[in-house]
């Protein structure tokens, strides 16, 4: 009888638990290991969500390596709070905690979650919606991140109206894959700037244009853009400026590849510029809501947006997938699916 509720205690112990991808210290992405830990518990307010498909973001490199070091503000000083990956998800809803309304066990849902190269995941239901209709888990999974960076900086930050000639800067990663496709319809004329490799690609996400950044210097051209959304921010603001519409807005959506004085001059110049100035250049920082991932949702079912999956990993090539994402040059997303 004891040995007998000894095996049942040993194998609920064991449905408790779930497999992630992990690191207890910030560091190079070959610290990432597998492991088998506890299933996290969902609390008041909280979804807990068994995971699918992870989307990648270099949000996510950035978090493992603890730089830059603000990105330590949100997930620990010293080292991780969770060191888990990950923070787009799709699977489907496990258990809903107390004051949870809108999901219930069994719906398949995507959005953000805490640590989602994992099992199980906990989410705030703010940051969910239901799985478009027609996507798989990955494809809704890709999504998240870099679909809804591609929609606050077209619609909130831009204003992009229908009919504007838009220029998307860095057009077949992740947030310029989709951004050609939003800003297709929304009605806009859209040239996508990218490399030879994936021309076809950005064309084939509805570009009307393509400029390939090895052939031709996009800030020479003689077009003039209403908006420009740049994903790279690899030239001077002053050259991507002379291509931008005497009203014409640019957003700016990288800077990660500046540092000291000059990553300070490209966050304060644009303000200070934008007031004595009828170009404006804005940034803005994107966080997942559910109305948003809605709008995504069915702007997918519409047939209007799809995930360009690059590569979809196994939970144990995480550290592989990010390395991938790591080099800047991924076509479209990179999946885990679980
Ligand atoms: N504002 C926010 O809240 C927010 C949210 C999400 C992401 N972001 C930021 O958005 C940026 C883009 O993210 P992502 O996920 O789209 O990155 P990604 O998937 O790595 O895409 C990078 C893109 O840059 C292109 N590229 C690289 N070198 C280039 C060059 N010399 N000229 C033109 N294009 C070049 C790549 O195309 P090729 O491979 O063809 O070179 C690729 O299309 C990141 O800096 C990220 O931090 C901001």
């Amino acid at each position: 009888m004891g040995m007998v509720a000894g095996l049942i205690g040993e194998r609920e112990a064991e449905a408790r638990t779930m497999k992630v991808i992990m690191a207890d210290r910030y560091g190079p992405l070959e610290g990432l290991a597998g492991r088998e830990i506890q299933r996290p518990d969902v609390g008041e307010g909280e979804v807990l969500v068994r995971v699918r498909a992870a989307g990648l973001n270099i949000a996510d490199v950035f978090g493992v390596r603890g730089s830059p070091f603000p990105i330590r503000l949100a997930s620990g000083l010293t080292r991780p709070k969770y060191g888990v990956p990950g923070h787009d998800l799709a699977g489907v809803v496990e258990a809903v905690g107390a004051g949870v309304t809108g999901f219930k066990p069994g719906d398949e849902v995507f959005g953000e979650g805490r640590g989602t190269c994992a099992e199980y995941a906990v989410a705030d239901p703010d940051r969910l919606a239901l799985r478009p209709a027609g996507t798989t888990p990955e494809h809704a999974a890709a999504m998240v991140m870099a679909g809804l960076a591609a929609l606050h900086g077209l619609r909130d930050a831009a204003r992009l109206q229908a009919g504007q000639k838009v220029l998307i800067n860095g057009a077949s990663g992740g947030v310029g894959s989709f951004a050609v496709q939003i800003a297709k319809a929304m009605g806009a004329e859209v040239t996508g700037v990218t490399s030879t490799a994936n021309a076809e690609l950005v064309r084939s996400l509805g570009a009307d244009h393509v400029i390939d950044y090895h052939r031709e210097d996009f800030t020479r051209s003689a077009a003039r853009y209403d908006v420009i959304l740049d994903n790279v921010e690899n030239r001077s603001l002053s050259d991507v400026r002379r291509v931008l519409a005497p009203r014409g807005v640019l957003v700016l959506n990288s800077g990660t590849g500046a540092s000291g004085l000059s990553l300070l001059v490209r966050l304060v110049w644009p303000i200070v510029r934008s007031l004595v100035s009828q170009q404006k250049m804005r940034r803005f920082l994107s966080t997942p809501a559910r109305a948003d991932l809605e709008a995504l949702a069915r702007l997918a079912e519409e047939g209007k947006l799809r995930s360009a999956i690059d590569r979809a990993y196994l939970l144990a090539e995480t550290a592989d997938a990010l390395r991938h994402v790591a080099t800047g040059h991924a076509r479209g997303k990179v999946v885990v699916a679980i």
